[in-house]
């Protein structure tokens, strides 16, 4: 599908809405929906369930804002962080330089020479607003990992190699935002730092790469390609970077970046904090900063992908059979699926199918289920397979005499009888997130 589609799509059915609308709506800023806000949701749930899953992980939720040196011993603040930016000297429009090639696209006019431009973006904390009282909205989440690196070990005594987990918002003053949520100034990442021997860290960044690649081929995402990015374009801690990245509208694009970081964090934050920040190896017998292999991944870019990789357009007639116009489909993964089931009575007015229809959905309560009566049955069809809904309930003459209904699945369109007393197994056992 084209962006365009996308992302009207993504309005008109409640995923993603422009921010600010009514007042002409904010550069690059967005707003989650009904069905955006669960999406969301199930993608963090999935990726916290997995990244704990068979692993030594512990969980972490660090401030936003942080002591300003955070930033100065992380090298942020310095050109290690910064883009290059241009500006057209005709319409004065400023870009990354690195996103466009000869001329500026909009008029044609001639470009300044590039100036570092530092992304972190400034703020005040306290009623005055001078340089004393400056810090910056973090732009990576994992700052709060290092730091609290020794008091996460210290509480739950893990020993290397184990891993810190954290999901919360990032900034970035981002020169040139576009392509609709796939690059905005204000995000959430999904980090994970892995803390281990210096001499496994090779291994680990393989087993990690590999670990995330099978995540995103269980949630059925295609079009996926990895890239070792050369010393020169690395970013300014990493030691080794792959980048997994999908086929976007607008071509290939990062998804996610698997980085080793070796111990520049640790080493860094012990230099300028000057505490010991070693880890004591008591079998090894030795005192090292741990190395670090992280992953690190956008929500809103991984949400993104999912719908670009879910949304299908079908020939017409596949839920409403009169009609031979395209169908969309979202045939997303069932974990994620913002709606795992609709309640439809067949008939919206014989009082006792839709008595029935409402306990069925009453019981579901739990789930994440709708209840709809409006229209003919092939258009609730077609508005549920629309959002992604996985399974249609549809409750009929037959339900009242033997307490059975008929689940139609969303991708094979089969249909079966389930007793209405195992529907909440059956929810139980086909949308747990992980087993
Ligand atoms: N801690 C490492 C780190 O932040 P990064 O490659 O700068 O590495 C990691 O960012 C991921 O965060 C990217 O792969 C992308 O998914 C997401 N991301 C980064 N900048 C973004 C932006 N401006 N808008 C949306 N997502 C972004």
């Amino acid at each position: 599908m084209e962006l365009s589609e996308i992302i009207s799509f993504s309005k008109k059915n409640g995923f993603v809405f422009p921010s600010s609308e009514i007042y002409g709506g904010f550069s690059s800023c967005y707003d989650f929906g009904p069905l955006g806000v669960e999406l969301k949701r199930n993608i963090k749930n999935y990726w916290w369930q997995k990244m704990f899953q068979r692993n030594n992980m512990a969980g972490l939720d660090s401030a936003i804002l942080m002591n300003p040196a955070v930033w100065q011993a992380s090298g942020h603040l310095t050109s290690g962080f910064a883009d290059e930016l241009v500006e057209c000297k005709k319409c004065h429009h400023r870009f990354r330089k690195d996103h466009i090639k000869g001329e500026c696209p909009d008029c044609k006019g001639k470009l300044t020479s590039p100036q570092q431009f530092n992304l972190m973006m400034k703020t005040f904390v306290g009623p005055v607003e001078d340089k004393t009282a400056q810090t910056f909205l973090r732009a990576e989440t994992c700052q709060g990992i290092y730091l609290n690196f020794q008091n996460v070990l210290q509480s739950t005594r893990k020993k290397v190699p184990f891993g810190i987990a954290q999901i919360g918002k990032s900034f970035r003053n981002e020169i040139t935002p576009k392509n609709f949520i796939f690059r905005t100034r204000e995000f959430e990442q999904m980090e994970m730092q892995w803390f281990c021997h210096p001499k496994e860290a090779e291994k680990f960044f393989d087993f990690w790469l590999q670990q995330r690649l099978d995540w995103y081929k269980e949630l059925g995402i295609k079009d996926l390609r990895t890239v070792e990015i050369p010393e020169k374009e690395r970013a300014h801690y990493a030691k080794k970077q792959v980048d997994i990245e999908y086929k976007f509208p607008f071509g290939w694009k990062e998804l996610e970046g698997i980085h080793y970081r070796g111990d520049w964090d640790l080493s860094n934050h012990a230099k300028h904090s000057k505490k010991d920040l070693r880890y004591h190896d008591q079998e090894r017998k030795e005192k090292y900063f741990p190395h670090i292999i992280e992953t690190s991944v956008g929500v809103e870019r991984l949400f993104f992908t999912i719908l670009c990789s879910s949304l299908k357009e079908v020939e017409g007639g596949r839920s409403e059979k009169s009609k031979k116009e395209k169908e969309i489909v979202l045939k997303i993964n069932k974990k994620l699926a913002p709606f795992k089931a609709a309640v439809f009575p067949l008939v919206k007015n014989k009082d006792k199918v839709v008595k029935k229809a409402k306990e069925v959905f009453q019981l579901l309560n739990n789930f994440s289920v709708y209840y709809d009566e409006t229209g003919s049955i092939g258009k609730r069809y077609r508005r549920a397979d629309q959002v992604g809904v996985f399974w249609t309930i549809t409750i009929d003459f037959d339900s009242l005499e033997d307490n059975t209904v008929t689940i139609r699945n969303r991708d094979t369109m089969e249909q079966k009888r389930v007793k209405i007393k195992d529907l909440k197994e059956c929810f139980t056992k086909e949308f747990l997130l992980t087993d």
